[in-house]
């Protein structure tokens, strides 16, 4: 359910015409309807009324500041990664009582930003880490809330690049060494064990993975009290997928009622820590065809965007649909739609069949809102793209473009490389 939808031919998000935003902001950008964010935020937290639950937002997949600050105005909490999430969560307005960090490889400067921004809690990764946390808390004069990742290992059947809950991966700690683990975590004077965590992976279009690790994670957590540790918070992780094709995932009610079957009476705090199922398709990237061409075999359409505004598709071959702005019969075609950069990994969509899109014309790549421009970069010395929010007919420039000047900040020529008399081609070995 989105609010990106045609009327009278043209593409609206929300009551804004999409072209009118492209004269005002240029392309390629990216566009999030507020309607939509803020609709799917709140069938998702409504969606686990009834248990004490906390949603913690993943920014990961969309970290912009307006955007965690409109999650933040509905209740949510953030699930942050590193250092730099820390402070934007931070910055965007997150009470850091609702934040929580996970990552395998949290180093000790963010863990001491952590600790005095007095977040909610660690999900620690490793023997190795809790040692670190429980040193760096130590140091502070402060106890580190932690719980611990488990890797409960099950399949998530998504994309290999996107499990995470499988022995074979790097994350979290093997659930038959836990109990070691949490044994460690108690026995460190710094460390104050407040529950347990666990992540399967991304796109989960299944709702058995999850329901199957709550059952693991249960019954690891009975044992526990049995040896009397208090286990007040179990955090289920994010990953439950959206459509982006023909994908069938579980609605989030059907998703929650699942989980809230295993865990009603169990006694402890939810967290969720949900990203894509959130933003997802409440997010599309806006880009103008500049040229076609074609040869015997192929059809291409060149636009303004590439994968390094969107690298999905290289990167893992995901399919977004694109649609043009503008509604017309036109002929179909089958075309493989690439941007600019210099690499032949630089597509938006092979071999699509799609409306013959014109020179000139605006395109859109849907379901863009996760993991878009989050893991945008400059490659080929692209200015990362504008970033907008619509509300209602509201148009508010949630990100400006990168300029040229944004390209080098930070660089410098060393003072030795300046003079350029004393480099004669002769000279250079
Ligand atoms: N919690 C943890 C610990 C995570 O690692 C992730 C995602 C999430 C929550 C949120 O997962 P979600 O609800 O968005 O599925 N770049 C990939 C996805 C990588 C996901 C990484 N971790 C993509 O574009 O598909």
């Amino acid at each position: 359910m989105h609010y990106f939808e045609y009327k009278k031919g043209e593409l609206y998000c929300e009551r804004v015409p999409v072209s009118r935003i492209a004269q005002q902001v240029g392309t390629p950008f990216y566009l999030y309807s507020y309607r939509t964010l803020v609709r799917h935020f709140k069938v998702f937290n409504e969606a686990f009324e009834g248990i004490p639950h906390l949603v913690c937002y993943s920014m990961k997949a969309n970290s912009n500041l307006a955007l965690i600050r409109l999650f933040v105005n509905l209740g949510g909490g953030v699930d942050v990664v590193s250092g730099g999430e820390l402070y934007r969560a931070l910055k965007a307005g997150a009470d850091p009582q609702k934040i929580v960090f996970s990552g395998v490889g949290k180093k000790e400067d963010e863990i001491e930003y952590a600790l005095k921004a007095s977040i909610l809690m660690f999900n620690v990764e490793s023997s190795m880490e809790l040692r670190t946390i429980n040193e760096v808390a130590g140091r502070m004069n402060r106890k580190a809330p932690i719980s611990i990742r488990v890797n409960p290992d099950i399949d998530a059947r998504t994309h290999p690049y996107i499990t995470t809950g499988m022995k074979q991966n790097k994350f979290g700690i093997d659930i038959l060494r836990a109990p070691m683990a949490y044994r460690l975590a108690s026995e460190l004077p710094n460390l104050k064990v407040m529950g347990i965590d666990c992540h399967l992976g991304s796109q989960l279009v299944d709702v058995e993975p999850f329901v199957e690790a709550l059952k693991k994670l249960k019954s690891l957590v009975d044992d526990l009290r049995r040896e009397g540790m208090e286990i007040r918070y179990l955090d289920l992780g994010g990953g439950l997928g959206i459509t982006y094709n023909d994908e069938e995932p579980p609605h989030p009610y059907e998703y929650a009622s699942n989980i809230l079957e295993e865990i009603r009476s169990f006694n402890c705090t939810l967290i969720l820590e949900p990203g894509r199922v959130i933003v997802g398709n409440a997010g599309i990237l806006v880009s103008r065809v500049l040229y076609t061409k074609e040869n015997e075999e192929k059809r291409f359409i060149i636009v303004d965007a590439a994968m390094n505004d969107l690298v999905r598709p290289s990167y893992y071959g995901s399919f977004h649909q694109i649609l043009p702005v503008r509604e017309e019969a036109r002929e179909e075609i089958v075309a493989d739609v690439v941007g600019p950069i210099c690499e032949s990994a630089d597509f938006l969509a092979k071999g699509r069949k799609m409306p013959r899109p014109n020179p000139g014309e605006l395109i859109t790549v849907m379901s863009a809102g996760a993991y878009g421009f989050s893991m945008a970069t400059n490659y080929n010395s692209r200015p990362r793209v504008a970033e907008v929010l619509v509300r209602d007919d509201e148009i508010h420039v949630i990100r400006k473009r990168e300029e040229y000047e944004d390209l080098v900040r930070g660089e410098e020529i060393p003072e030795f490389l300046r003079d350029n008399s004393k480099f004669q081609s002769s000279n250079v070995k």
